[in-house]
């Protein structure tokens, strides 16, 4: 008796110790850079310092970026002892000389591996050697770690991804851990013990229509996201090319709205105007980062035109008007109902209008609310972004 006791009593202590140890590492949602999105495996040890270099130099470090991640392909094969390699000719001075060129340029340094045998391009995976491959990434200095779910058969989601969650325990770094299932078995319902963040569906492309779908799929999951588990709808395309300016002003208000991971996916090192622009708008990144983490909810889905809301602390709001269609749009707006509307609750108060200032969040200037209705353009494909601000 005296035995089972102390066997759930120890039990008990180490749940506990693994629940602290986990917590506090995403309070909000992680900011970076990931190398797939513009380079693919075209990767390189020059490459990825060069980005770090222009990580500081272009200011996204001052605005909160802080974690340079690469992506597939630094790896090529196991030693004898089965110790993962990387590439000696891409990574000559090897990886950890590179997270220590990373720390001592203030940022934090992440890696990719996979749960199945092989990673989606046929590198080593890490099933079987988990917790070998967590302590070589502890002993790197790794900060962060996206797992994927390339050729992993029939395997269990949850069961290979709390074995790394244990082997990251286990090396005793704190590693930032990211799920990329691509939301096969629905990780939202499971992983919020398990990882830090997951991806909820497949890989975005640089393309309106395939961001937007990404959107379209994040409805229903806000109420699952929060400090420490943020849904994942992948990383950032804006500055890549496929989109225009205005979309891409759209993409990235919405994955603010939603407190996504801000993970860039462009060349840092030659970025024009208007992505560094979009990029550090700080106002924005603002509502992504709020402490209280909701992600937004669609409040009208008027078919073209949508209204998203997102609830921030101190009583505070972000609204985001989006044009899905081709044609610009004009639009009536009611501030001191929209200031009311909530997903939970409608109240008088706090919720008054001459308690806030409203700030449109691109054009960077407050806006007058004190005429109703409001008529407001919002460009095709565009957004207009508000935050209502306590006075
Ligand atoms: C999968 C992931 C991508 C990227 C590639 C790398 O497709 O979803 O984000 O990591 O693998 O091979």
């Amino acid at each position: 008796m005296k035995k089972l006791f102390l066997l759930i009593f120890t039990t008990f202590i180490c749940l506990n110790g693994i629940a602290q140890k986990f917590d506090g590492l995403a309070n909000t949602p992680p900011m970076g850079w990931n190398s797939w999105n513009k380079f693919n495996c075209d990767v390189n040890e020059e490459l990825i310092m060069k980005m770090a270099d222009a990580m500081i130099s272009s200011g996204m470090k001052d605005a909160g970026y802080e974690y340079i991640v690469v992506d597939d392909c630094w790896q090529v094969s196991r030693d004898e002892n089965g110790n993962i390699q990387h590439d000696t000719q891409r990574f000559p001075h090897g990886i950890k000389y590179l997270a220590d060129y990373i720390h001592s340029k203030g940022l934090k340094f992440g890696i990719y591996s996979d749960a199945g045998i092989k990673t989606c391009q046929g590198r080593p995976g890490s099933r079987g050697y988990e917790f070998q491959d967590a302590k070589t990434y502890a002993s790197w200095g790794v900060d962060y770690l996206k797992y994927d779910w390339c050729n992993t058969g029939t395997q269990d989601a949850k069961a290979s991804y709390s074995i790394m969650r244990d082997a990251l325990y286990a090396a005793g770094r704190p590693i930032v851990f990211s799920i990329c299932e691509w939301g096969k078995s629905r990780p939202w319902e499971w992983a919020q013990e398990v990882g830090h963040l997951w991806r909820t569906t497949g890989d975005i492309v640089d393309r309106w229509d395939a961001m937007i779908d990404i959107v379209d799929k994040q409805r229903d999951l806000g109420p699952y996201s929060g400090p420490n588990h943020w849904n994942d709808p992948d990383m950032l395309e804006v500055g890549n090319g496929g989109m225009t300016i205005e979309e891409y002003k759209t993409h990235f208000s919405l994955w603010c709205m939603m407190a996504a991971p801000l993970m860039a996916g462009n060349d840092l090192s030659d970025m024009s105007k208007e992505t560094l622009e979009i990029l550090t708008n700080k106002e924005l990144i603002a509502i992504d980062q709020d402490k209280l983490g909701k992600q937004a909810f669609c409040f009208r889905d008027n078919g073209d035109y949508e209204i998203w809301i997102k609830k921030l602390s101190n009583d505070e709001k972000a609204v985001c008007l989006l044009n899905r269609s081709d044609e610009i749009k004009e639009v009536m707006v009611d501030f001191a109902f929209l200031l009311k509307s909530n997903d939970d609750y409608w109240t008088q108060d706090p919720y008054q209008l001459q308690n806030y200032i409203v700030r449109d969040l691109w054009e960077h200037k407050e806006i007058k609310t004190d005429k109703y209705p409001t008529f407001v353009k919002i460009p095709p494909h565009g957004v207009k972004v508000y935050k209502y601000i306590k006075k």
